[in-house]
């Protein structure tokens, strides 16, 4: 179990615990016990794992007397579009700066689709940067923040960086590895494998198993970037951990960054990969992402296939959510049904 530690608040708006589940086909073929932790059951439209880091994000924000959070990502983020609809009913106005090409609006879609029609339904205050522009969003935002308080007396604006990946985000994780800890009893699991987009996840998990005294190590599949920027990001949030909350020092050896499986970049999708989506959802009953989630069970399945041994005997992936980024991929998905 874990040791006394500054855990800080959070809301509840996560579902938890949820599944872990077996998936009988993929382990009978790759000769290992393969799980799914289901965490795009963590809610419906708050679904998949932006939800846990936001439990403890939000309620920062309150405390710190927010009317508006500010978060950002891609135009598709399942991150902005769960920040979006959860700030609303908690009283706070959100709102998202999306990197578009141009940066501008006219590279949404017509009429908007997956997490952008979501954002929209949630009214959230859209700004457009350019992917140049995306490199300084830290600063980008935090002149939004003063621009929102100088225009509106009394208003008080709260940044939440990309993919709610922060010491504080980071908590959700540790959490869910203290949930999985639970859900597999005497014998852990020796790989938990999870899609990685800005490393707060991954960071987590890693926390988290080694606070719980556990020999699992959390595994992040890059689905942009590469291992270098990855283990950067995961050392700082694991620095910045220690610091605050006396989580345990991370050293390189509790988690691992698994490179080669960007394919042809963030969010872009081959045929192949493609194919991999719908195999499993009639494999398996197990509806991935393109973006994160299928790139990251690919791997899985890709590892093993090449070496049985690779990620130990009892495997887990988190299904980190992401449905909606489906819904834009469409055509291409229709290419191979
Ligand atoms: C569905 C999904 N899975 C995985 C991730 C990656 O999580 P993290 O940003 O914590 O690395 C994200 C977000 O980036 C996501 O939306």
């Amino acid at each position: 179990m874990m040791a006394a530690m500054n855990r800080p608040d959070r809301l509840a708006l996560a579902a938890r615990p949820t599944p872990l589940q077996p998936l009988p086909r993929l382990s009978a073929e790759l000769g290992v016990e393969l799980l799914v932790k289901r965490d795009d059951l963590t809610g419906s439209h708050l679904s998949g794992n932006k939800i846990r880091k936001l439990d403890y994000l939000l309620h920062d924000a309150l405390a710190r007397g927010a009317t508006h959070v500010i978060t950002c990502g891609g135009a598709q983020s399942n991150h902005c579009r769960a920040t979006a609809l959860a700030a609303r009913p908690l009283g706070l106005v959100p709102v998202l700066v999306l990197r578009t090409p141009s940066g501008t609006a006219a590279d949404l879609s017509s009429p908007p689709a997956g997490n952008q029609l979501l954002d929209r339904l949630a009214g959230a205050e859209l700004r457009f940067v350019t992917p140049d522009g995306y490199r300084d969003r830290e600063r980008v935002m935090a002149a939004l923040a003063a621009e929102l308080e100088r225009d509106a007396p009394g208003a008080r604006a709260v940044v939440i960086p990309e993919g709610g990946s922060s010491a504080l985000g980071a908590w959700g994780y540790v959490d869910a590895a203290h949930e999985m800890a639970a859900q597999w009893g005497d014998e852990p699991a020796d790989s938990v494998v999870v899609a990685t987009g800005s490393g707060g996840t991954l960071a987590g998990l890693a926390l988290g198993f080694k606070a719980a005294g556990l020999p699992t190590i959390a595994r992040g599949v890059a689905v942009c970037d590469d291992e270098a920027t990855f283990r950067a990001i995961v050392r700082r949030i694991g620095a910045e951990a220690h610091a605050a909350y006396g989580l345990p020092a991370l050293d390189d050896a509790d988690f691992d960054v698994i490179d080669g499986f960007v394919g042809r970049g963030y969010a872009l999708s081959t045929p192949e990969e493609l194919a991999f989506l719908r195999d499993v959802a009639r494999g398996d009953g197990l509806v991935l992402d393109p973006v994160y989630t299928n790139k990251a069970l690919r791997a899985v399945v890709t590892l093993l296939r090449a070496d049985p041994t690779r990620l130990g005997r009892r495997v887990v992936f988190v299904h980190t959510g992401g449905i909606f980024g489906l819904f834009p991929d469409a055509e291409a998905l229709a290419a191979v049904l």
